[in-house]
């Protein structure tokens, strides 16, 4: 039986205690389906950070190039200079490691944690892709003139044709696994292409390599929206949706507002994947300081990526074990809503969801 080598960076604020939660989950789902697994933590954080000035080094991404997988809890301390951690640590992993897929399933488990009105479970369950090494994150670009009245900043904007080709065909191939699932009567099989290629020219590059793509998918439907129509469309009928594929800024912000119409920042879920090499997974909420220590955060998130990191490692059943407990506690009102107004606490949550799989095998 193969051992899982697992890396695990609980990082800052809440992100230890949803964490703690995750690697409680793994071990009940771990022992009652049968497979091993070896965890090596690594304290990289804004907390570490401050006491050793230690980052992200060469030798740590080597190492990490080693594992199967990684489990995030969130990066980010008001006390370190903004973005300087979370581009070592979470940047460092997705660009070192070629983490090219962000997939971030908004999928609602029950109508009562929606914020819109009329929706139900069938109206939200797709799913983004979003590019997840270059675009605006390119971090090529810097400052002229910096703090003076002339100062210029530049950012460049990065589209290459492989980064764009590869992510619409494991968007195309996610939409024809997703459609063989649902079977005769399911939705459409569909792949949506985000942009602004009306404002922003260079996006087209976007379109040709969807185009080409899509020509070995000839059952899937094909579809284009703008990334301000599809915020709109995401409130107003989230149902069209199948399959999202977009850039990897555009993918950022509309991930937050599918996680918000799937019942919040709390149960959002995602995966950093390279398909058959090491990848990460980690809730998408991130170090909320203000929640930290009080044992009030929900670890949904990371118990949802938890079941995601199964599901890439090919325990499937695990996964379905994970999502089904998740899904069960949500739908039945057990667990009232994914934030800190639930009631329950963080590491009770946790219990919860092991009960939960517990149950379901008896
Ligand atoms: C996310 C986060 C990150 C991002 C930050 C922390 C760099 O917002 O995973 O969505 O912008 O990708
Ligand atoms: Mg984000």
């Amino acid at each position: 039986m193969k051992t899982y080598k697992i890396g695990s960076i609980p990082g800052d604020g809440i992100g230890p205690e949803v964490a703690r939660e995750g690697l409680k989950v793994l071990e009940a789902v771990a022992e009652l389906v049968g497979f091993r697994y070896e965890l090596i933590d690594y304290p990289h954080s804004g907390e570490h950070y401050l006491k050793t000035k230690e980052l992200v080094t060469d030798d740590v991404l080597d190492e990490w190039r080693g594992l199967d997988a990684v489990l995030l809890g969130a990066i980010g301390h008001p006390d370190v200079e903004p973005g300087l951690v979370e581009r070592s640590v979470i940047l460092g992993l997705r660009f070192g490691l070629d983490m090219y897929i962000n997939l971030r399933p908004i999928k609602l488990y029950s109508e009562h944690l929606c914020p819109l009105k009329n929706k139900t479970p069938d109206d939200i369950d797709f799913v983004v892709v979003r590019e997840n090494t270059e675009g605006m994150y390119s971090q090529i670009g810097g400052h002229l003139k910096k703090n003076t009245p002339d100062e210029v900043a530049i950012v460049n904007g990065i589209y290459t044709w492989k980064g764009c080709e590869r992510a619409c065909r494991y968007a195309f191939e996610l939409a024809r696994r997703r459609g063989a699932a649902c079977g005769a009567g399911g939705r459409k099989a569909q792949v949506t292409l985000v942009d602004k290629d009306n404002a922003i020219r260079p996006h087209d590059i976007w379109d040709r390599a969807y185009a080409q793509v899509a020509k070995d998918f000839p059952e899937i439907a094909n579809d284009h929206a703008y990334v301000d129509a599809c915020c709109m469309w995401m409130v107003k009928n989230p149902e069209w949706f199948d399959v999202i594929v977009t850039t990897n800024l555009f993918g950022d912000i509309i991930t937050d507002l599918g996680a918000m119409i799937q019942g919040g920042m709390g149960i959002a879920a995602s995966g950093n994947i390279h398909p058959g090499r090491t990848s990460m997974f980690e809730p998408i909420h991130g170090s909320a300081p203000k929640h930290a220590g009080k044992n009030v955060a929900c670890p949904l998130g990371m118990i949802s990526a938890v079941a995601m990191m199964l599901d890439f490692l090919g325990e499937t059943e695990a996964a379905a074990r994970v999502e089904g407990a998740v899904a069960e506690l949500l739908g039945s009102g057990a667990i009232p809503s994914a934030d800190t107004r639930s009631g329950i606490s963080t590491s009770q949550m946790g219990d919860m969801v092991v009960a939960q799989i517990r149950k379901a095998v008896q």
